[in-house]
């Protein structure tokens, strides 16, 4: 029987983290040859073997997020999992390198995986695909949110920026929104909790695979609300 990503190529960025390894086995599930990538190869060891390939790099910088894409080579999506949370102060108790360290890892990791994969996935023509997680507090910001919100806010810009190019090869580029994600060793550790405003790994899995395939290929600059 056929499967939805049979074929693709699908890079995943932070792949190590909280939502990383349920994402790469949903993909590798729907078809699809993985490379995951995080911060070191150390951090990716949650998908090691799940994936196809791994690769230790800093999307911090270009170099890093070039490199990556040239081991790689030709790519049908790339999925943004990289994340990070600073906030609880107000706008003037808040501490600038905090607004710094977010611009760095919601936004600046957004560019520089973006730009050395889009020539990839524009040469991908109607496969090509793009999607980042982000956060329902960009269209509701909250008290002590503002540098979580705002770093969040231009890493959605940018990806709605990118929707409108690939628009040109028939490629997609979508933004997926949740408030907080549980993972199933949250629920474990806390099973009285009831997480409502809470997305399941496996749900946020899921609308990623679906944005990867044929059956998406007509939704392109949309934030798809994922908090219920
Ligand atoms: N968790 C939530 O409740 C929540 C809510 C709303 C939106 N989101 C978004 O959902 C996505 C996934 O969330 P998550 O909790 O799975 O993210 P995460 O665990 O915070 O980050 C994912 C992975 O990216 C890695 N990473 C950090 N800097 C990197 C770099 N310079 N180069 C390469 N990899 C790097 C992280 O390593 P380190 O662990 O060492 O930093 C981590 O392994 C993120 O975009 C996040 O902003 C999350």
């Amino acid at each position: 029987m056929s499967r939805p990503l049979d074929g693709r190529r699908v890079a995943v960025a932070g792949a190590g983290g909280g939502l990383g390894p349920t994402v790469v086995r949903a993909l590798a599930d729907a078809g699809a040859w993985v490379a995951a990538a995080d911060r070191t190869v150390d951090h990716c060891s949650p998908v090691a073997e799940i994936a196809d390939v791994v690769h230790g790099v800093d999307l911090l910088t270009a170099a890093g997020a070039q490199q990556w894409a040239d081991a790689v080579g030709p790519v049908d999506a790339v999925l943004h999992l990289v994340g990070g949370w600073r906030g609880g102060k107000s706008v003037e108790d808040m501490d600038l390198a905090d607004l710094d360290l977010l611009e760095d890892l919601l936004f600046h990791t957004v560019v520089h995986t973006t730009r050395a994969f889009a020539p990839l996935l524009k040469a991908a023509g109607a496969r090509g695909r793009f999607a980042l997680v982000s956060s329902s507090v960009v269209g509701h910001p909250t008290a002590g949110n503002a540098a979580y919100a705002a770093t969040k806010a231009a890493a959605e810009a940018w990806t709605l920026t990118l929707a409108s190019e690939l628009a040109e090869t028939g490629g997609t580029a979508n933004v997926a929104v949740v408030t907080a994600i549980a993972t199933p060793q949250m629920r474990e550790e806390n099973p009285d909790k009831a997480y409502k405003s809470f997305t399941d790994v496996g749900e946020i899995a899921d609308a990623l695979v679906f944005l990867c395939s044929d059956a998406a290929r007509k939704m392109n600059g949309q934030r798809l609300h994922l908090h219920g």
